[in-house]
């Protein structure tokens, strides 16, 4: 942990409005700054900074928070080194290493480092294992600035070489088994996980080096080692070669499954070539493309796994606002196939002519179906108008029922009537998913719903609740008036409940009440919450009486609370519906 008057000393010497200012550029409107959201695509601004309670709110995406959150956020980068960043900003000196882990963490990256150059002098030594190494990399059509580029390297037969070089550079047993490079015999000898590979390093955004993945020279088995996971290896986040494409010009990236394929296309020049570490996509690395990237071409290998792959990461990318595409490789198993068969150029030429995600899907399907039997291709334009119906826009709609018109003789009319109940059924089924998908079971027990009010009432205690918190951030003083009067537990959602726990705590503790300080209480996603209701009533002045009137709305709305899981659908829709319409809109003045 980093002590908390460091944070708040941090905060004092950092202007929000000059930070961010750095990376958007800001209009002034009146009392907040405006500018186009850096962590969506928007055409007209909905990002607002908020100088008096150092703190942004984007009214398009709901990524809000403080300085620290922003860096976090522009940076892809963890709390600890988006302090560290912020504080050589100010000209801090860093924050007092006493925390542990900090310690480790850093620890592993030199060590990783020492590692990265201890395989590549390996690949580069006059033995004859490593000339075959060389001969390997060869063979597989890198050249040597893309050896050097990568970081690439050989991991010698000795399992014992880069233990005994790690020692003899200090490193002590409890960090070297830490570092995630070494396992233990049974009979307690320690050996380099990676023996008789080639080793490719994955780095983090910030090009730290945070694991490797080793291949064997030739066709045994297991042909993949990678790193275990780490205090700096997280697989599940980690997008390999995205420190190099989120610097490209180019918006387009190109997702492919291994790290073979991203380098061969790297050296072919697409720099905006990026994969998966040795897993199945994850929805955080969804996430973490999404913010680099407007479109993603999946460019998976065309074998059965490949494809499935492709329908998963579909999948995926649904609800992401970014484009995507799929490429498909004729003639050659994977795109680092292709790229060695017939060039880099063909390669590109195959980029520009992409399909669309529609297109990749609506060709699975008709695989699966003989279109010269009648009754197939029936299903077959059952399943094609059900999945237009769910994944495309009525433009697309016209387009695609012309072209199953025309693949199965059946009239475009008759398409487009079975298209239209299909569009409606898609319609209620997404609704009810959707609210459903909004409350995971957990969530569901925390949130008392006032049922005994209409949507309204409810509403009327959300917002005079929210507007208390508001109020307090701007005035902390209010907080003696409202806390002999107002249990926690009167808080309709748990976040703002969060909150306000959090606020009286710091006042008990003399704390000063800032979005900063707070920060240390709550979580992410109630430090969010705050931000959110920090830019709506930014320009709200409360005066006593207010707080008084929230306080009398409130203890005539609650006295019937229910359990969100308890109630019925309907009763649950009508009062998401009214928090959601509450949630939007709202937008700061224009001036
Ligand atoms: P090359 O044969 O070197 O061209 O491999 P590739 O890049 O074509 O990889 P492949 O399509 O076989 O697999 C894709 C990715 O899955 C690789 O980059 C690895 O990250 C991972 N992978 C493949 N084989 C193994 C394995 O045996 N073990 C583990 N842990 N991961 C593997
Ligand atoms: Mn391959």
């Amino acid at each position: 942990m980093i002590p908390h008057e460091y944070i708040e000393e941090l905060t004092r010497r950092t202007d929000i409005t000059e930070l961010i200012g750095s990376y958007v550029q800001l209009k002034r409107k009146g009392r907040l700054y405006g500018g186009l959201c850096p962590f969506h695509s928007e055409k007209s601004p909905s990002f607002y900074v908020y100088p008096d309670t150092q703190s942004f709110y984007c009214f398009g995406c709901g990524a809000g928070g403080d300085a620290i959150t922003f860096t976090k956020k522009i940076n892809s980068i963890d709390y600890p080194e988006a302090v560290k960043l912020l504080a050589a900003r100010a000209g801090m000196p860093e924050p007092e290493e006493d925390d542990k882990t900090g310690r480790m963490r850093s620890r592993i990256l030199s060590m990783n480092k020492e590692a990265a150059r201890f395989f590549h002098a390996c690949l580069n030594s006059t033995v004859e294992e490593a000339r075959q190494a060389r001969a390997y990399w060869r063979r597989r059509g890198l050249d040597d600035k893309t050896i050097v580029r990568f970081g690439l390297g050989y991991a010698p037969n000795d399992g014992q070489a880069l233990y005994q070089f790690l020692r003899d550079k200090g490193y002590n047993q409890q960090e070297l088994d830490a570092s995630g490079l070494f396992k233990r015999s049974q009979s307690g000898r320690i050996y380099c996980l990676f023996w008789k590979r080639v080793m490719t390093p994955i780095f983090d955004l910030r090009g730290n080096i945070i694991a490797f993945g080793g291949r064997v020279l030739d066709d045994s088995k297991p042909k993949y080692v990678n790193s275990p996971e780490t205090l700096v290896y997280h697989k599940s986040d980690t997008v390999f070669a995205l420190q190099i494409a989120k610097k490209s010009a180019s918006r387009r990236f190109v997702l492919c499954e291994g790290y073979m394929d991203v380098i061969s296309m790297q050296q072919a020049g697409i720099d905006t070539a990026v994969c998966a570490c040795g897993t199945a996509l994850t929805p955080d690395q969804v996430k973490l493309i999404s913010q680099y990237a407007e479109e993603v071409i999946l460019s998976y290998d065309s074998d059965e796994a490949g494809q499935k792959a492709t329908l998963r990461s579909l999948e995926l990318f649904r609800n992401s606002p970014v484009k995507v595409g799929v490429l498909q490789i004729p003639g050659a198993k994977d795109p680092d196939e292709y790229i060695k068969k017939y060039g880099a150029e063909r390669f590109k030429a195959l980029l520009d002519g992409v399909g669309n995600a529609l297109d990749f899907r609506l060709k699975r399907l008709r695989d699966k179906y003989d279109l010269s039997q009648d009754g197939q291709r029936l299903e077959y334009i059952k399943e094609a108008v059900d999945m237009l119906a769910e994944r495309s826009n009525p433009t697309e709609q016209e387009v695609y029922a012309g072209r199953l018109a025309e693949e199965t003789n059946v009239s475009k009319t008759a398409i487009l009537t079975q298209l239209e109940t299909a569009v409606k059924r898609a319609g209620y089924k997404r609704r009810q998913e959707r609210s459903r998908a909004r409350l995971k079971e957990g969530e569901m027990n925390q949130i008392n719903v006032p049922y005994s009010m209409g949507g309204a009432e409810a509403l009327g205690v959300a917002s005079a609740q929210q507007r208390l918190l508001a109020a307090i951030l701007r005035e902390p003083g209010y907080l003696d008036l409202v806390r002999n009067q107002l249990p926690a537990e009167k808080f309709l959602l748990p976040q703002q409940r969060e909150l306000y726990q959090a606020m009286i705590q710091c006042r008990e503790q003399g704390i000063e009440l800032s979005l900063a300080t707070l920060r240390a209480y709550v979580s992410e996603e109630a430090l969010n919450e705050l931000s959110a209701l920090a830019a709506k009533y930014s320009d709200v002045n409360c005066t006593p009486d207010d707080i008084r009137l929230y306080l009398d709305r409130i203890a005539r709305g609650t006295p019937v609370a229910k359990k969100a899981a308890e109630m019925s659908n309907d009763q649950l829709e009508q009062y998401l519906q009214s928090m959601r319409e509450k949630k939007q809109g709202n937008l700061p003045p224009e001036e």
